[in-house]
């Protein structure tokens, strides 16, 4: 939620910030603007919408700063507006701010600075906290980097804010709590971001801020604070990341790229950890901690969105392999509610970005209740990964395209893996059986692979459908998280409304939205469920309704039943979601297209959910 970009050094500030800006639109796209700071004079230019309205707004303003702060914006208080932009500027507009994150006691602080005769320009909870600084900063007639910590200490909530003044013409201030920063070190420059990809062009050494810190940033100089005041050292971090990971390499959109991706972003996930030959699997998070994980009197796995449907085929796979109880919980649920959490359960996070602000929240509440967390993340480096006792990271790479596709079949892959080795040492599984998952996990890239090859087939099925305003998606065991994922990415990028159900529950309920104008999704590969699901397609098919299936390659019966089809290869059925998942990810993208939605910013979404 909301992406922000510093600079501070020898080159021109705004291209540096712009293209940063570009890089971090994924995070929110209501509006965007920028400070730029020379010679004593703060200019700030904002827009309402996307990063290219304001670059387009820009053309023949005054961009000549060697410093300057940039921000992309996800609204939380207030409507996407000029306005409500930021950056904001405080009362005397000498100092200007960027905040990423949400102040939630700022309607008390507004209102003792309404008090003192204060006024606000925006609605927003960003500018409430700029001008309680600089109150502070005149009362107290102290620095404002003072004042800044001052200020933090009273607020609650999350923030990453970036701040800079008139009269300290080369420093920026910045300062974390729960959402992320990262400050990349140049030779006699700086650069701040959200993320490492505005900064990855320039320096590979980066320092990643935690919470509660303060950093003061000039061109030659990183002094990171505590908000204690104590000094701190930087631990600088080397980049494990290529430019052209976070560019789109000829493909029209990030989903699209991201999609086709997987077979070797599930191959780079396997590799150095499954082996078939050897029959072993080596994950370190898994090895070192076995004592821990094995003996846990249940695993709660906390996630949200499509990382939350990675955790329900988990509990399926954990359950069967392990015979460990497991419950999956929405993160946003478990941290409100009073979840019983014991001294030696074990929490499994799930999380592409490893700083979604409701699954942070919940972990660091199970592991104040002595819960041990083990993090199955993307980001490298992120909040969650660093939170957690142990882990494994899915290595899908920067997943840029706001709906989750490689980072999901990354989860997937690291999830067996994890199941598998416990499996192996609690004795839950036999040597044959093992070996029998390790060799299918093994040919599954090439699979992905097979299945990408005949994508037209799914832009064909979109075409087709585009136009339905509902659509139903079902399966059975494994597959049925993967019939709520493809609802899930249908919904989010062609705005289509969409319900994922297990098959069998439909005659409870969903059946009476069946006529002829339903599409009806159904999971149907070759299982132990698959008798099931083809009475579940007659059912269908006797009210009328249309089906589109995915199925095992050869299986004829499916086929005849299905207005349309979509053929996989064969797998077993614990490692199938693997496959089944890609066909909807397509689809989804194909109807989105079809839409001409803008499939990697749809409405209303940001990448990273850094808020509440
Ligand atoms: O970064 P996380 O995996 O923690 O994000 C969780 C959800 O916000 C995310 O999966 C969201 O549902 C995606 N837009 C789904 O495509």
């Amino acid at each position: 939620m909301c992406g922000i970009v510093g600079y501070t050094g020898h080159r021109q500030a705004y291209p540096v910030i712009l293209k940063g800006l570009k890089r971090l639109e994924y995070r929110g796209y209501d509006s965007s603007g920028v400070a730029l700071l020379k010679d004593g004079v703060l200019n700030v230019y904002k827009k309402k919408g996307k990063v290219a309205e304001l670059e387009e707004s820009m053309i023949g303003k005054n961009i000549d700063a060697q410093i300057g702060i940039g921000h992309t914006r996800w609204a939380t208080h207030g409507e996407p507006s000029d306005r409500n932009a930021h950056p904001h500027s405080s009362k005397s507009g000498k100092i200007a701010m960027i905040h990423n994150g949400i102040i939630e006691n700022y309607a008390l602080i507004k209102q003792e600075l309404v008090n003192k005769g204060y006024s606000f320009t925006s609605d927003t909870d960003t500018e409430v906290l700029l001008n309680f600084i600089e109150d502070i900063k005149n009362n107290n007639e102290c620095s404002l980097e003072e004042a800044i910590r001052i200020a933090l200490k009273r607020v609650t909530g999350a923030y990453c804010i970036l701040v800079v003044e008139q009269d300290n013409p080369d420093t920026i201030i910045a300062a974390r709590k729960g959402s992320p920063l990262v400050i990349g070190i140049g030779k006699g420059e700086h650069f701040l971001a959200s993320d490492a990809s505005p900064i990855i062009e320039y320096t590979k050494e980066v320092v990643y801020v935690n919470d509660y810190e303060l950093a003061i940033v000039k061109p030659d100089e990183l002094i990171l604070k505590n908000i204690g005041n104590e000094k701190i050292t930087p631990f600088i971090t080397k980049l494990d990341m290529e430019l052209a990971a976070i560019e789109k390499g000829g493909y029209d959109h990030f989903m699209l790229k991201e999609i086709f991706e997987q077979p070797s972003t599930i191959f780079d996930c396997l590799r150095g950890r499954l082996d078939s030959k050897e029959s072993t699997i080596k994950m370190s998070g898994v090895d070192l901690n076995i004592e821990h994980i094995i003996n846990a009197n249940r695993i709660m796995i906390v996630a949200c969105g499509t990382s939350w449907h990675a955790g329900l085929v988990a509990e399926y796979i954990i359950e069967e392999l392990c015979r460990i109880p497991v419950e999956v919980e929405y993160a946003s649920e478990f941290r409100y509610r009073n979840p019983i959490v014991n001294k030696g359960d074990l929490i499994i996070a799930i999380s592409q970005s490893g700083e979604t602000a409701d699954t942070l929240v919940a972990l660091e509440k199970a592991k104040e209740d002595g819960a041990f967390i083990f993090g199955v993340v993307n980001a490298v480096g992120s909040s969650i990964a660093r939170i957690s006792n142990a882990g494994a990271y899915t290595h899908a790479g920067p997943e840029i395209g706001v709906a989750s596709t490689k980072a999901f079949t990354g989860q997937l892959a690291v999830l067996i893996m994890v199941a598998l080795s416990i499996a192996k040492h609690k004795g839950t599984i036999t040597d044959a059986r093992f070996n029998e998952l390790l060799v299918e996990m093994e040919q599954i890239p090439e699979k992905v692979d097979s299945i990408l090859k005949n994508a037209e087939q799914l832009k064909v099925i979109a075409e087709k459908y585009k136009d339905a305003s509902d659509f139903l998606f079902l399966g059975r065991g494994y597959n049925f998280p993967i019939a709520l994922e493809g609802a899930l990415k249908l919904k989010e990028i062609s705005y289509i409304h969409a319900e994922g159900y297990p098959a069998a529950e439909m005659k409870h309920g969903p059946i009476a939205l069946v006529d002829e104008n339903l599409p009806v999704v159904f999971i149907a590969t070759k299982d132990q469920y698959h008798e099931k699901i083809v009475s579940n397609m007659q059912e269908i098919k006797a009210r009328k309704g249309k089906i589109i299936s995915i199925i095992t390659e050869g299986d004829k019966v499916s086929a005849e039943l299905s207005n349309d089809c979509f053929a996989i290869p064969t797998a077993d059925e614990i490692i199938a979601p693997l496959l089944t998942v890609i066909p909807l990810q397509l689809l989804s993208y194909y109807v989105g297209i079809a839409k001409g939605i803008d499939v990697d910013k749809p409405r209303n979404l940001a990448k990273s959910v850094t808020v509440e």
